[in-house]
């Protein structure tokens, strides 16, 4: 599918700088790096940042906000803040905001009845749909980086990826594009009112992803499915909170239900290129020293 043509950045832009909340995290570094890359000036939204931003202390959205016009989104989940977030965001003058959502939103069953991000997402989106600002939104399919910077690394680390996946796949995407089609969205004309669906080009089993991983770091890791109440009994004895070690295995049930590994089109409609391969991820983040002991 060719890309719609679409105007580069505004001379305002390098003037404003662009606030990126969840900035030091998986796909908000990216957002920064790129911009920075493309000569943007940045303001890291994060509980470290200058001016520190915390979700949960609404006395440090303004100084996040100051003098800034487009916002990229990252939701804190299992709260209803985005909704408050972007109403201080009219507020205060800002123009643009991209949200970064997730996949299932819109589909029934998809998540659980308690899920702590379904519920942020689905109430963020609205939010979001319903202001006065431009507005993107960013529907993301599990991410490629959960293997070497969040919710997988200390299994991939331990050698057992133990999931309650079944034989199920998923077609993850790589943070890397996820955060090109935020910095499109942020920083070109085009974009506004699209929600673009994000996922990688195949949906990848868990243990394919094993396999992948294992060969090219040469240390073994393999794919351990187990039964949802076995996952959640574990986690629990581990010194989980019940309900955190519930929502957990209630996120991996798409993949066991095969909701999970269609391939979304958002990438190419963005950006006019394919996403990359999770073969690709896997042999950059080895190289990059992803997967030290
Ligand atoms: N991971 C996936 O596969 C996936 C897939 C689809 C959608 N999503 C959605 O993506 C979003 C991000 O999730 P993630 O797990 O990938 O995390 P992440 O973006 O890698 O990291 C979380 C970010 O949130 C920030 N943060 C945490 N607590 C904060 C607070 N109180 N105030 C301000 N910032 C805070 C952290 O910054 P500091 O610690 O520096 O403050 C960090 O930058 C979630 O809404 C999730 O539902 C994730």
């Amino acid at each position: 599918m060719a890309r719609i043509p679409r105007t580069g950045l505004t001379g305002r832009m390098t003037e404003h700088p662009i606030l990126v909340t969840g900035g030091t995290g998986k796909s908000g570094s990216r957002v920064v790096s790129q911009l920075k890359n493309k000569g943007v000036r940045v303001r890291v939204g994060s509980r470290s940042g200058e001016p520190p931003f915390d979700w949960t202390d609404r006395s440090t959205w303004d100084a996040a906000l100051e003098g800034v016009e487009r916002v990229y989104v990252i939701p804190f989940d299992g709260e209803l803040l985005t909704r408050p977030f972007v109403r201080r965001c009219e507020e205060v003058g800002v123009k643009r905001v991209v949200l970064l959502s997730g996949r299932g939103v819109d589909v029934a069953g998809y998540a659980g009845e308690n899920s702590a991000a379904g519920k942020t997402h689905i109430d963020g989106e609205d939010a979001v749909r319903t202001c006065r600002l431009e507005w993107t939104i960013v529907r993301p399919a599990w991410f490629a980086q959960n293997f070497s910077e969040g919710f997988f690394l200390d299994a991939v680390r331990s050698g057992e990826l133990r999931l309650p996946a079944g034989d199920g796949a998923a077609s993850f995407v790589d943070a890397e594009d996820i955060a090109a089609v935020a910095v499109a969205a942020l920083t070109e004309n085009g974009h506004a009112g699209r929600i673009y669906e994000l996922s990688g080009p195949r949906a990848v089993t868990l243990a394919e992803a094993a396999a992948t991983i294992s060969q090219a770091t040469g240390r073994t890791v393999r794919y351990v499915p187990m039964l949802p109440e076995d996952f959640i009994a574990e986690l629990v004895a581990e010194g989980w909170p019940q309900a955190d070690a519930e929502d957990y295995a209630d996120a991996v049930s798409p993949i066991r239900r095969g909701m999970d590994s269609h391939i979304s089109s958002g990438v190419q409609q963005a950006l006019g290129r394919p996403p990359r391969d999770f073969s690709d991820f896997v042999r950059i983040a080895a190289a990059a020293g992803g997967w030290p002991s």
